[in-house]
């Protein structure tokens, strides 16, 4: 059974990583999906894809939900059936959810020296902190900056919100895992923790919100 790891974030707010090591049939033996999920892991066409699709139902049958408790609105975000919040994510053979009454966003990726070459696409005004002349403290600070706007993105889901206009992360250490990220987008002017760990070759960064359920 590969759950990789549980974190008891608060007393409702639970973070769960799962490693694939099973086979796609064996872990399709072991999920129930809805007609609609049954349909969307027919047509994906990378493996890995499909086997990150069914890590996250594992997952979410470790603590009682089922594929049947989540459903999607039309912009791709899942909601669950008992109002609290979940974010997905699923980099290559992990996957990982986070559940929570407060509003969350989840972000997994590999780490890649790609991200250099990209990163004036999601950051501006947090160049100002980076030393591209560290190149090792600089790649790993692109990546969490990059986890952390996904992730709150995701906990967000507004359209127009941009990485690099809307979401600013405030200078932050590597080795105290955590720092904090505002958004100012139309009527939004917050501020959230996010959190952040090295999970093999990956980074995991998670971000918290207000709480909205029960
Ligand atoms: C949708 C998006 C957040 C997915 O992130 P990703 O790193 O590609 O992939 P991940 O595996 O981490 O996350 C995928 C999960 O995100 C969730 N997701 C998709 N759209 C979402 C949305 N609008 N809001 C919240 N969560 C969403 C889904 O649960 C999805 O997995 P599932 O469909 O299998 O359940 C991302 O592709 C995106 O659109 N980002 C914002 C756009 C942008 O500005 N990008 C780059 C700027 S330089």
């Amino acid at each position: 059974m590969p759950l990789y790891k549980s974190i008891i974030i608060d007393a409702d707010t639970q973070l769960l990583i799962w490693k694939n090591t099973e086979s796609l049939e064996e872990l399709s033996q072991q999920v129930q999906l809805k007609d609609v999920c049954s349909l969307r892991l027919n047509g994906m066409k990378s493996e890995l894809h499909k086997k990150g699709f069914l890590g996250v139902r594992m997952l979410m049958q470790e603590i009682g939900y089922t594929d049947f408790d989540l459903f999607y609105d039309t912009d791709g975000k899942p909601h669950l059936k008992d109002g609290k919040h979940i974010s997905i994510t699923h980099s290559y053979a992990f996957s990982a959810i986070i559940i929570s009454s407060r509003e969350i966003g989840i972000d997994m990726e590999l780490q890649r020296e790609k991200i250099i070459t990209i990163a004036n696409k999601f950051i501006e005004p947090e160049f100002a902190y980076l030393d591209p002349l560290h190149l090792s403290l600089y790649m790993q600070k692109l990546m969490v900056i990059w986890g952390v706007k996904e992730a709150v993105y995701k906990m967000m889901s507004r359209s127009g919100l941009s990485f690099k206009q809307n979401i600013y992360v405030f200078p932050f250490e590597l080795k105290e895992k955590t720092g904090t990220a505002s958004v100012q987008f139309e009527e939004i002017n917050e501020t959230y923790p996010f959190f952040f760990e090295e999970i093999e070759d990956f980074i995991l960064v998670y971000c918290l919100g207000t709480k909205t359920t029960q």
